[in-house]
């Protein structure tokens, strides 16, 4: 049990929590569903990209899926190894694409014919060859929010199959360009299973089809996406994920990569924030607390849901919107909410809060970011301080 109290008294809020132990469960039941299959865990970055997070999945043998070159140089810092690096994003610049080629990381995942073009120039200045594998859009309905829907047509993402092909043909023949791997994301809180297995088999018969003209891929990547409860969803076990995707392979020597961000982390993470005060507009009760969407974006930007609670009340319930003091209607954690009465300085948690949570934060108003909490065999260490004033202006020049 995590005294919510006690870390408010010494930290202060808005303060965010993260329980590495289960962070560390969430790793293992999905490297045992892959077990008997060469795999590799390559934790998604982008979700929670605190050093002591990113470290404490190296430690368990976690690669790292990673967006921009700053992703890179974190994971690096954080001890996971090279050769378990991964670079995706759909947009990289050449100075991005030369260090990646530096650094020499697993691979670069291509998402445009454009880009290819780029990284084998690059790689033909350093006299290398640059391992890459493509991310194919298979056209799928992930049937998850559209903001965090990817393997669409319609969707900015990767390129379709016929194009795809036409990389490899290329990247195969070309003396700076090992194609190695293929790769998919069709969207993120996934919680069917059909898509995923839809999205796995068009993919499969690709590389299936680039086998018979003597293009040999090892990596099998099928991105992110594993959903979580945040409410009351039912959600995919690891085993069925892996089974679904595994029935794909037949007759395929793959090593398969999945890129989890949210499975990881989301439900180890509690976003802690102080009641300042109640008040009642013609009957609408809103409970005004100290943390506010620049803290925790997700509900303002999603309508997301995350469970709240109020700590050591209880008490007759009734709806209210809980709301923190950015300038901005959206600036909410919850909409009629049954919630007991609150005093000022009562706790509030929000739970699942543990991806994209911090890592989406903001100084939106000139609000510091707040400090991070992590707990791991029953002991506390703080992983990152609250942000100061000064630190929010330390970039800036004024002109006198
Ligand atoms: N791999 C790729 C290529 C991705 O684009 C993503 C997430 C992941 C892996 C990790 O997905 P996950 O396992 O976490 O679902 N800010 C949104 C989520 C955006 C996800 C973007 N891509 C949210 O708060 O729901």
């Amino acid at each position: 049990m995590i005294d919510f109290r006690a870390l408010a008294d010494t930290y202060d809020t808005p303060l965010y929590i993260y329980d590495f132990d289960r962070i560390t469960r969430q790793y293992e039941a999905l490297k045992k569903a892959f077990s008997g299959r060469k795999s590799l865990i390559s934790y998604a970055v982008k979700a929670n990209s605190n050093l002591s997070v990113v470290s404490h999945l190296a430690r368990l043998g976690s690669g790292a899926d990673c967006v921009s070159i700053g992703e890179v140089r974190r994971a690096l810092m954080a001890g996971v190894p090279k050769y378990r690096i991964i670079f995706s994003g759909v947009g990289k610049r050449d100075d991005e694409i030369e260090e990646a080629l530096e650094k020499d990381i697993l691979l670069l995942n291509l998402e445009s014919e454009a880009e290819m073009e780029r990284v084998e120039a690059i790689a033909a200045e350093k006299g290398i060859k640059a391992r890459i594998s493509v991310r194919v859009n298979p056209n799928i309905d992930p049937k998850t929010h559209p903001y965090i829907s990817t393997g669409l047509h319609e969707n900015k993402f990767g390129v379709d199959i016929e194009t795809a092909k036409r990389i490899y043909i290329r990247a195969n023949n070309s003396a700076h360009l090992d194609p190695v791997g293929i790769h998919f994301h069709i969207g993120s809180q996934l919680t069917e299973l059909d898509p995923i297995k839809e999205a796995s088999m068009i993919v499969a018969d690709l590389v299936r089809s680039l086998l018979a003209i003597k293009i040999e891929l090892k990596f099998f990547d099928v991105g992110g996406g594993l959903g979580i409860v945040y409410d009351e969803e039912t959600t995919i076990e690891p085993y069925d994920y892996a089974q679904a995707i595994l029935s794909t392979l037949h007759g395929l020597d793959l090593t398969v990569i999945c890129e989890p961000g949210r499975f990881m982390v989301g439900n180890a993470g509690w976003f802690l924030t102080r009641v300042l005060y109640e008040k009642v507009n013609e009957g609408k009760r809103f409970i005004i607390v100290d943390g506010a969407m620049n803290d925790l974006l997700r509900p303002s930007l999603y309508n997301a849901y995350h469970k709240i609670e109020v700590v050591d009340k209880s008490g007759d319930e009734s709806p209210a919107d809980v709301v923190g003091p950015v300038c901005e209607s959206g600036d909410f954690f919850a909409k009629n909410r049954p919630l007991p009465p609150t005093e000022p300085g009562d706790l509030i948690v929000v739970h699942s809060a543990g991806a994209y949570g911090f890592a989406m934060a903001s100084n939106y108003n000139t609000r510091p970011r707040p400090a991070e909490v992590a707990f791991e065999g029953g002991k506390e260490r703080c992983i990152r301080v609250r942000e100061s004033f000064e630190d929010l202006i330390r970039l800036e020049k004024m002109c006198l």
